[in-house]
This record gives structure tokens, sequence and C-alpha cells, in this order.
């Protein structure tokens, strides 16, 4: 079988807001050929014609889809995978309908609300503000929590973009990554251990590695959960996994609401693939080898 592992580059220039590197899905793109003997890996910057060009070069059975950003634009994630649509060529991870939804977290919410699984409250103190259509902790900072409705007018007027203002949860943060063909067989939780004075996961705490935020936001998946705390976690993201419609791998950000229920966050149908952290950390974490999961990933296509 012909695989092509397709992944986004950088783009020339980035928004100030952001670091180039985080548009570069070349170490992930890499670890996953690593696991597949005779795939191609192809960075994009993500022109149209570029992916066309490449896939009809290629000929690939299946494409292993690492591609964020296109252009530099995480707008247009879900438009790489529907061009796979509708060229027909068979891909790894969600489809373009979840890829768009997840995209705006107040849409998505709203579809995980119909389906019943819990999300933070409307209209509760302490609220957080944070972009809708972001993702990657761009715009969410230490400001970000509101505790009355000066503060959320401060932090509303910061930002000309579509922003999701909810309750802000002050419970324990986990992160689950599920993986399956369909259903969201397998699971993997981990938690970020929030130390100092640290409340949430701000851009620093996710990207900057020298900073303050970042040391005080560890992750760790050496966890003894109570088996009921556990299963409530897990059925909260396969909620998530089933109202997204999601395929593959997805992760799922949920934290503990005041009285101990686990509501949804954040769900992350196409997230990062680097070697040591998130799905990949997940799945060794879980007991399996990066080379199983791949290669599973492909098979499930
Ligand atoms: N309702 C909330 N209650 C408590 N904390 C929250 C809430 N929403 C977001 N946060 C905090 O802000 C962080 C980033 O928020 P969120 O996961 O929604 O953004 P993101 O930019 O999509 O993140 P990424 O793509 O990096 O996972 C979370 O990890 C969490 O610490
Ligand atoms: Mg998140």
């Amino acid at each position: 079988m012909k695989v092509l592992v397709l992944h986004t580059l950088p783009p020339e220039a980035v928004d100030e807001r952001r670091n180039a590197w985080e548009f570069d899905l070349g170490d992930a793109a890499r670890s996953v050929a690593a696991s597949l003997p005779g795939a191609v890996v192809a960075g994009v910057r993500g022109r149209v014609e570029e992916m066309l060009s490449l896939l009809s070069k290629n000929q690939p059975d299946v494409v292993f889809n690492a591609c964020e950003a296109p252009m530099g634009r995480p707008a247009l994630e879900a438009h790489a995978a529907a061009l796979l649509e509708w060229l027909g060529v068979r891909f790894t991870g969600s489809g373009s309908e979840t890829l768009a939804l997840c995209r705006r977290k107040d849409r998505v919410n709203a579809v995980m609300e119909a389906a019943q699984v819990a999300v933070p409250r409307k209209n509760v103190f302490p609220c957080i503000v944070k972009p809708a259509g972001e993702d990657g902790s761009v715009g969410i900072f230490h400001d970000s929590i509101c505790e009355d409705a000066d503060a959320l007018r401060r932090a509303r007027a910061r930002f000309d973009v579509p922003v999701v203002v909810e309750e802000f949860l002050t419970g324990r943060e986990f992160a689950v990554s599920l993986w399956g063909r369909r259903e969201p067989d397998y699971a993997s939780i981990g938690e970020t251990q929030f130390q100092k004075n640290l409340r949430l996961n701000t851009y620093a705490a996710k990207w900057e590695i020298e900073s303050e935020d970042f040391a005080n936001s560890p992750m760790t998946y050496d966890l003894e959960l109570e088996p009921d705390l556990r299963e409530s976690i897990i059925a909260a993201a396969r909620g998530a996994w089933r109202a997204v419609e999601a395929r593959g791998y997805m992760r799922v950000d949920i934290r503990l609401d005041s009285l101990g229920t686990p509501r949804v966050i954040d769900v992350n149908p196409n997230p990062e693939l680097s070697p040591g952290v998130g799905i990949n950390r997940a799945v060794i974490e879980a007991g399996w080898t990066w080379e199983r999961f791949v290669r599973q990933q492909v098979e499930w296509a």
C-alpha cells in the first residue's frame, strides 16, 4: 500500500501572536513515516495547485493527514480534508465536517449540549473569555478569567473576533486521548498538574518552554483515578467523539466543575502528533507502541 504522509509547513510570514515553528508539522510527519516503511513524506505550504500536483504525482492509496494550517491559516484545516474527500482519496483521522465543526468552540458546544454531553455553563462567574475559532491556547492569558462584569467587559474588549464566554471550571484538568476506527475504543488520560497559582493553560504554558507558566503546568499520566471518576471522564470524552462523529483519533480536554462533574472544554479532532507530547505520549503511556498506533490509523482510514 502506498502511503503519503502529507504535512503542512509554516507560511513565509506568521501572525505576530504566534511562532513559526508552531506551524511546522515536519517532526510529527517524520515520526509517523518512521513507522511506515516505504511511505513518502511531503511538506506543503498548502496552495491548492501544490496539493493537487503532489497527489497526482504520488497516487497514494492512503494519505496520513498531518495538515493543520494550509497557507498558515488554521481556518483552512478542514479544506485539506475536504479536498481529499472530493478527490476520493482515503485519509487518516476525522473528516472535513468534523474538523470544521470543532474549529468553532461556540458551535461544537451547542452540538455537544444537544447530545447531552456536559459543557461549561453560561452566565456564571467566574467565567473565561476565549476566542471561538482559535486553538493552541492563542488568546488565552491569566486575565482571560473574569471574576465580575467589569473584568468581563475588559476581557471582551481585547478581541475583535468572535469569542466564547463560559463558566470557568476550577477543578482538575484532563487531556483524554481516544482512538478507534469509528468508535472511540481506546482511551488514555493525562492530567495537567497546575502548580503555584497557575489556574489554566495559557499560551505561554503551551508553547514557551522557558516560561514560568510552562514550568507550572506539567502533564502526568501517572494517575490513580477513582474508578467512578475515571469512568465519568472517559464517558464525557466518548460522548464528545460521538457528538462530532470523529474518526481515527482525537484529544478531548476536560475539567471538573466545583461538584466534581467532568465537563468538556475543548475538542481536538486533529491533535498534535509530535514525539513525546499529546497523542504520541498518550498512546505510549497506554502501553501501545507508536508503530502500532500509526499502522492502525492507516488501516482505519
Ligand atoms: N471553561 C473553562 N474552564 C476552565 N478552564 C478553561 C476553560 N476553557 C479553557 N480553559 C483553560 O484554557 C486552556 C486553553 O483552552 P482551550 O483548550 O479551550 O483552548 P485551545 O486554544 O483550543 O487549546 P489547545 O488547542 O491548545 O488544546 C485549557 O487547557 C484550560 O486550562
Ligand atoms: Mg485545549
